[in-house]
């Protein structure tokens, strides 16, 4: 089986990258951040506090959660019931960004994790996927852009769907994301020492998902 894994910031693009490229190449993508956030979800509706490790590590026990695939895309299940959309909240994020820093829970998902690469070509987006989850990855891509653009960004596509951000706001919470990810103890934001670095500030969407389609047909074909 063949691994692509692709880390980076938030608001860098990797998904919407990571997807093109994937469903290019015939691969599943994997997105593992919604697993983390489904878990900040399940401490949200318990009103568990996410900063605590002694009240979220006990939730990890009660819950079960789902990877499933429907016409190609990923759905999260928390206890049977597909949670793919509300994990997407600001509030979520914020509470995924938290649980994540607890190491039980990194354990908790790792095994899930890897099970995909060991039945599936993947491309699989994260934090530490070159770094901690599949360091024998084939391709190992480390996407980023600077922390106004991704805010640029982030604030039109929510302009999108029709909520109005405040693009000082979105980039303070960018910034604070970074630094909570990069930051942490267990397995921090960080490129592996074999990553190619993809910068994608100055790139558009199709030129980013060339680039990346084009690094990972050199390195598996
Ligand atoms: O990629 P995302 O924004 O959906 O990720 C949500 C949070 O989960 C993010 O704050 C960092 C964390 N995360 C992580 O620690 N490790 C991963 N492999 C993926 C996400």
């Amino acid at each position: 089986m063949i691994s692509v894994a692709i880390d980076g910031p938030a608001g860098a693009g990797k998904s919407t990258i990571a997807k093109a490229a994937a469903s290019g190449l015939g691969f599943i993508y994997v997105d593992t951040g919604a697993m983390y956030r489904t878990i900040g979800l399940a401490c949200m509706r318990k009103g568990v506090d996410t900063g605590s490790p002694e009240a979220v590590v006990p939730v990890l026990g009660e819950i079960a959660i789902d990877v499933v695939y429907k016409d190609g895309e990923q759905k999260m299940l928390l206890n049977g019931e597909d949670v793919s959309g509300e994990i997407r909240t600001e509030e979520a994020s914020k509470n995924a960004s938290a649980v994540s820093a607890i190491p039980e829970v990194r354990a908790f998902l790792l095994e899930l994790q890897r099970d995909f690469a060991r039945k599936n070509n993947v491309i699989m987006d994260g934090r530490d996927i070159a770094t901690v989850v599949l360091p024998d990855s084939r391709v190992k891509i480390f996407l980023t852009a600077s922390p106004e653009s991704r805010a640029r960004r982030r604030t039109a596509q929510l302009a999108e769907k029709g909520i109005e951000a405040d693009y000082e706001k979105v980039l303070s919470d960018i910034i604070q994301r970074d630094y909570n990810d990069s930051h942490r103890e267990a397995a921090p934001l960080k490129p592996a020492e074999d990553s190619v670095l993809v910068d994608t500030t100055e790139m558009t969407l199709e030129e980013s998902i060339e680039k990346i389609i084009s690094i990972i047909k050199e390195k598996i074909e």
